[in-house]
């Protein structure tokens, strides 16, 4: 999409998404940290639809910084550049538009009422759009700091296999894995679902159900003694609920995604429309995803004779809302499981938790 407004009041605008850009990449570097006693010099990357988060150790510590995996097309002038470049916001030019991609095309396409638009689509390169490795590369190239060591183990997160995604999530690996092993990195890739229960399930002897609920999809990994016995996705995820709640309300997405994430709360009753139909669209998800996982354990042969019930995880942005705990379990009971489930929780960090897992499955290889 391209930005057209009379010159003087768009260079002001300019200058003051830059200026919002800047403090909210100042709060964003600082990162979150939590404990872990694992060492080593490896590296660990949530490949998401909304996000790309990058885990690194620092002594005792994780850490983890994020990007917003998205882009916005504006207008190529020498103004717009000179902005741009002074504020460190990423961009490159490609033929009379410039690309603004990450955290800054968040806040810029706010700032001059665009979409943004995403180079990945349920979980995977989104082939509809041509400059989606471009971007992806350009996310990576920020995040990703140069290898402490050549050849430094780097996991990153790719979805598990939805009805007819197979093929795209060869390409989609195929690609990311280029790019991370050109950076002097030896890379490979871990099953999102899997990577939740590496973060989350060390006490069980990463024995577990690990379920990353994102923006594109949801991710299921059911793993015996970190071994995984299987795993699946659906495209269901923050994306379609926002969507399908905007469709039939009238609002926008992104002032869906607004209420969803600041406002919604399932323990009360909706108070208008829209939370009644993110009720609606959030009950549909949870239903697909408990029957899928539900069919998927009754006709898997080969799951190992567990001699204790095995706990599930629920991590990703959309489990965030108050209550969504509380919901899926409902739902877990309604459905009456082939297996016996012995406790389900959130997981600790539910956005930073597919790094984590990751980073810790690229240190298990030092
Ligand atoms: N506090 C919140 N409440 C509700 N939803 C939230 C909250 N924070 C983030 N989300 C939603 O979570 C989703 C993003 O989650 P996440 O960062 O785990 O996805 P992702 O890893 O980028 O995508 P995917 O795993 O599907 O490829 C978005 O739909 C976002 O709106
Ligand atoms: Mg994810």
């Amino acid at each position: 999409m391209t930005v057209d407004k009379t010159p003087k009041k768009r260079e002001k605008e300019l200058e003051e998404a830059a200026a919002q850009i800047l403090s909210h990449q100042s709060r964003n570097s600082e990162g979150s940290f939590t404990e872990t006693s694992l060492d080593g010099m490896a590296v660990g990357i949530d490949i998401g639809t909304s996000k790309i988060v990058l885990a690194e150790q620092t002594g005792p510590r994780n850490r983890f910084t994020s990007q917003t995996n998205a882009f916005i097309t504006v207008q190529n002038s020498k103004f717009t550049r000179s902005i741009l470049k002074q504020n460190k916001i990423n961009h490159y030019v490609t033929g009379d538009n410039l690309i603004v991609y990450g955290d800054g095309a968040e806040v810029f396409g706010n700032m001059l009422n665009a979409e943004t638009r995403r180079p990945m689509r349920h979980g995977v390169l989104n082939p509809k759009e041509g400059s989606a490795i471009e971007i992806i590369k350009g996310i990576l190239d920020d995040l990703v700091p140069p290898p402490p060591k050549d050849g430094a183990h780097l996991c990153f997160s790719v979805p598990g296999a939805s009805n007819d995604s197979e093929t795209s999530i060869i390409y989609h690996e195929a690609v990311l894995k280029r790019h991370l092993d050109e950076k002097g990195y030896n890379a490979r890739s871990i099953n999102e679902g899997l990577a939740i229960v590496f973060s989350e399930l060390e006490d069980e002897n990463f024995t577990g159900i690990g379920i990353s609920a994102g923006g594109g999809m949801c991710n299921v990994c059911l793993a015996f003694l970190s071994v995984p016995v299987f795993s699946f996705s659906i495209i269901k995820g923050g994306d379609y609920i926002d969507d399908s709640v905007a469709s039939v309300t009238g609002e926008v997405s992104t002032r869906v995604r607004h209420i969803k994430e600041e406002e919604f709360d399932f323990r009360r009753s909706p108070r208008n429309e829209v939370e009644d139909a993110l009720c609606i669209y959030y009950d549909d998800l949870i239903k697909t995803l408990v029957q899928k996982l539900k069919a998927t354990i009754s006709k898997t042969s080969k799951i190992p004779k567990m001699d204790k019930p095995i706990p599930i995880i629920l991590s990703g942005g959309t489990v965030k809302p108050a209550g969504f705990l509380e919901r899926f379990q409902s739902f877990v009971i309604k459905e009456k499981f082939p297996i016996d489930i012995s406790y389900i929780r959130l997981a600790e960090d539910p956005l930073n938790a597919t790094a984590k897992g990751a980073l810790i499955a690229a240190m298990s290889e030092e």
